[in-house]
């Protein structure tokens, strides 16, 4: 058994956590949305400023919250990679600076092998292997989970990741800032069947097409020209119709290549991470296929799904358990595969 404080700051959510194995303690997430949307998207120098402010604070709120002090925690964790350096940069300072004056271990971790432990904090029984969807604002992959630190994408976009892909046609449609909340809220109330938009395919060179890879760029150019030619000629822009259309092409397309990647490969429980995993037609459609072919899908609560410390503390406390611990001058990283997760201790 394991208890991690563990630090989450890949992008602009401040996330201070304790977690006991797969039992989260406390799981404190400031959010900066608020100081982003101005700009309409993330802005990496002010997210590093806003995690310096308030990651003290966090800590002690973490603390508070699960009435623990030091001599009840085994370890410290921080997400590593990948994620915007400098954000990065805060949380593993902040997470080797309390291992070293604790005198605990320090264990760095990949955001999306946080994104995938996310379901272990609600579903605590579940086992490898099984298939995650992880879909967010910087990645939509189909990866095969096969142990703690051992995994393979099977699938993945080719252009922009489907959160990406919710933020842009959100600004195009001038509705604000994270986009995907605001084109599922609109999209409830909109025709799903009012317009008929691309699924984007991958094409590949022996003919035929990926059935795992997803390409969103034509999705978003198809939405661009539909609201061009709408507003040419005069016509008025029904935004719910927009999004409903385009909401429900997003949730076919990941819908179709999950099904088809878990069946393909023998897995019969699909899990869902990151933020568009809240979105209400992915949930619907993917639930309803899953049924259909005797097929397990397990949706995070929407707390676990968008960035938080809880599910980083969850993957570190799984890879302190097998003795895997980082060394003191591990950097951030920008990028890094999550096939070289262990790459992170030293393996
Ligand atoms: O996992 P996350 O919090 O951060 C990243 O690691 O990227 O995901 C944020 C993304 C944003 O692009 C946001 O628009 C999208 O998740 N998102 C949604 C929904 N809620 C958040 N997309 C579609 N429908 C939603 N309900
Ligand atoms: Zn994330």
């Amino acid at each position: 058994m394991a208890t991690i404080l563990a630090i989450e700051t890949s992008c602009d959510e401040t996330s201070v956590a304790i977690v006991k194995n797969r039992q989260v303690l406390s799981n404190i997430v400031r959010s900066q949305v608020k100081i982003h949307s101005f700009y309409g998207g993330v802005v990496p120098e002010v997210a590093s400023r806003q995690h310096l402010e308030i990651i003290n604070q966090a800590i002690a709120q973490a603390f508070i919250e699960a009435n623990l002090d030091w001599n009840q925690i085994d370890g410290v964790a921080s997400t590593c990679a990948p994620g915007l350096v400098g954000a990065l940069l805060v949380g593993i300072t902040a997470a080797k600076t309390l291992a070293i004056i604790n005198n605990k271990p320090f264990i760095g971790v990949h955001h999306l092998e946080g994104h995938i432990y996310a379901s272990y904090l609600t579903t605590p029984e579940l086992e490898p292997p099984f298939l995650c969807l992880l879909v967010s604002g910087g990645h939509t992959s189909l990866i095969y989970v096969k142990d703690c630190g051992k995994y393979k994408t099977l699938g993945k976009t080719r252009d922009d990741a489907a959160g990406e892909a919710f933020d842009k046609v959100a600004r195009m449609l001038k509705l604000g800032y994270p986009g995907g909340p605001i084109i599922d809220k609109l999209a409830t109330k909109g025709d799903k069947s009012a317009f008929s938009l691309p699924e984007g395919k991958v094409s590949l060179p022996e003919g035929g097409y990926h059935p795992y890879d997803s390409s969103f760029s034509g999705l978003k150019t198809a939405v661009l020209r539909l609201v061009q030619k709408l507003e040419t000629e005069g016509k008025n822009l029904v935004v719910e119709n927009i999004a409903a259309s385009f909401q429900e092409t997003v949730a076919k397309s990941l819908t179709k290549r999950a099904i088809a990647c878990a069946l393909d490969n023998g897995l019969n429980t699909i899990t869902v991470g990151g933020g568009v995993a809240a979105n209400s037609g992915l949930r619907q459609h993917l639930s309803q296929a899953a049924a259909t072919h005797n097929l397990r899908v397990l949706f995070p609560p929407l707390k676990f799904c968008t960035d938080n410390a809880a599910m980083i503390g969850c993957a570190a406390a799984d890879h302190l358990n097998q003795g895997h611990i980082s060394a003191l001058d591990l950097g951030a990283s920008s990028r890094m595969a999550i096939k070289d997760v262990m790459q992170l201790y030293g393996c």
